[in-house]
C-alpha cells in the first residue's frame, strides 16, 4: 500500500520524541498500520537550526506550516497554544488530513470548531496526548466507557504541581523555594504560571468533563484555584491530620439549584487522607479515577508528561488514525448531545 504522508508541527521535547519513534519504529508502525507511515515534513520556526538528536533527514525541516499541512494525510500538532495552532489544524482538515493534537488548551478552549471541521472534511481529529501524557484516559472515556454513565471523573492532571506539592510535603520547604528547585530539575517551565496557577490542570479537566459527560465544557467553565498560596504551614497542618494536600481536577455530574441537571468541573488544592490511593502518586506522576453508573469505580495510573510519555499518547493516535485511513473510514468523533450547564459549585 502507498505511504501515508505524516506532517509535524513543532519539534520541542514532545516533537523531537514523536519524530524519532516514527523513524525508529517505521517497520513496526507500518506493520500494525497496514501501511509505511512516511515522515513528509517537520514544521520549526527556524528550520537550519541544528538537531542531532532528531535521527531526520535535515531537509525535512521547514518554516512553512501552512504549505506542509496541504501534502499530508496526517497532521501531528505538538506547537502547543492557541495560534498558529489553530489555523493550522483547520487548514490541514480543509486538505483531507486527519490531525491528532497534544493541545489541551486550544482543545478547552475552542474544541466544538476544531469538532465541527472534523465533521466537515470527514477525517479524524484525536487527541489522547492532551491530558494525562501517557496515560490513555480519553479513549476510554469516549469510547470503552460509551455504553455507561459516566458520574464522576477525579484526578491529578498536572504533574508539575504534584511535584511540587510532593517536596514540599517530604521536605517542609516553602512554596517559592520548592518551585526554584523543580525548575532547576526541568520539572517546572521558567515561566510556572499555566501549571501553579491552575491554568493547564482546568483545560485538562474541562476536556475530561466534556467527554465524560457528552457536554461542551471549556477552560472558562472550570473554577479553578492553582497552588500559589499553600504555604508550608497548610502542608504541615494537613500532615497533623494524617492528610497531603493536592491539587485535584474534580468533574462531576449534579443537580443545579433549580432541580436540572448540570456539571460541575473544579480544579483547586485539597486536602486527602494518606490512605486514599491517590495520596500514593508522588513525583510528577498522575493519576485519574473515573467512576461509572455500571462500570463502578476505574483507576488510571502513570506519567503524565515528558517526551518519550507524551510521545507514546501522540503515536498511539497516528497508529489509530491511520488505520482509519487504510480502511477508508473514521474513527468514533465526538458525542456532545447534552447540552448541560457548568454550574460553579466552588470547592466542595
Ligand atoms: N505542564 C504539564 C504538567 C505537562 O506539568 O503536567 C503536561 O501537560
Amino acid at each position: 500500500r502507498a505511504p501515508l504522508r505524516v506532517a509535524l508541527l513543532g519539534c520541542g521535547v514532545v516533537g523531537s520524541a514523536v519524530a524519532t519513534r516514527l523513524v525508529e519504529h517505521a517497520y513496526d508502525l507500518a506493520a500494525r498500520v497496514g501501511a509505511p507511515l512516511e515522515l513528509v515534513g517537520i514544521a520549526v520556526r527556524r528550520p537550519q537550526r541544528p538537531r542531532p538528536d532528531v535521527p531526520v533527514d535535515p531537509a525535512l525541516f521547514t518554516a512553512d506550516a501552512e504549505e506542509l499541512v496541504t501534502r499530508a494525510d496526517i497532521v501531528i500538532e505538538v506547537i502547543g497554544g492557541i495560534d498558529p495552532a489553530r489555523g493550522l489544524i483547520l487548514r490541514a482538515m480543509e486538505h483531507g488530513a486527519s490531525v491528532v493534537s497534544a493541545n489541551k488548551a486550544l482543545l478547552a478552549e475552542d474544541g466544538p470548531t476544531l469538532y465541527a471541521a472534523a465533521d466537515a472534511a470527514d477525517v479524524d481529529l484525536y487527541y489522547e496526548a492532551a491530558v494525562a501524557g501517557a496515560i490513555p484516559i480519553l479513549r476510554p472515556i469516549r469510547e470503552s466507557l460509551a455504553g455507561d454513565d459516566v458520574r464522576k471523573v477525579l484526578g491529578i492532571v498536572n504533574g508539575t504541581t504534584n511535584f511540587v506539592l510532593d517536596k514540599m510535603d517530604t521536605s517542609g520547604a516553602g512554596f517559592a523555594e520548592t518551585v526554584e528547585q523543580a525548575q532547576a530539575l526541568g520539572y517546572a517551565e521558567a515561566d510556572p504560571t499555566a501549571d501553579v496557577e491552575g491554568f493547564d490542570a482546568a483545560a485538562k479537566a474541562a476536556i475530561l468533563a466534556s467527554l465524560a459527560f457528552h457536554t461542551r465544557v471549556s477552560s472558562a467553565d472550570v473554577h479553578r484555584e492553582g497552588i500559589t498560596e499553600v504555604t508550608a504551614g497548610d502542608i504541615q497542618a494537613a500532615k497533623e491530620m494524617d492528610c497531603v494536600v493536592k491539587l485535584l481536577a474534580i468533574c462531576e455530574r449534579v443537580t443545579s439549584a433549580d432541580g436540572s441537571d448540570a456539571v460541575s468541573v473544579r480544579v483547586h488544592p485539597a486536602m486527602i487522607p494518606r490512605s486514599h490511593p491517590l495520596a500514593s502518586v508522588r513525583d510528577a506522576f498522575n493519576a485519574v479515577f473515573v467512576e461509572a453508573t455500571a462500570a463502578g469505580p476505574l483507576m488510571f495510573y502513570g506519567r503524565g508528561a515528558g517526551g518519550d510519555p507524551t510521545a507514546s499518547a501522540v503515536l498511539g493516535d497516528v497508529v489509530a488514525v491511520a488505520r482509519h485511513k487504510v480502511a477508508g473510514g473514521r474513527g468514533p468523533g465526538e458525542s456532545a448531545y447534552a447540552d448541560l450547564p457548568a454550574v460553579d459549585m466552588g470547592q466542595a
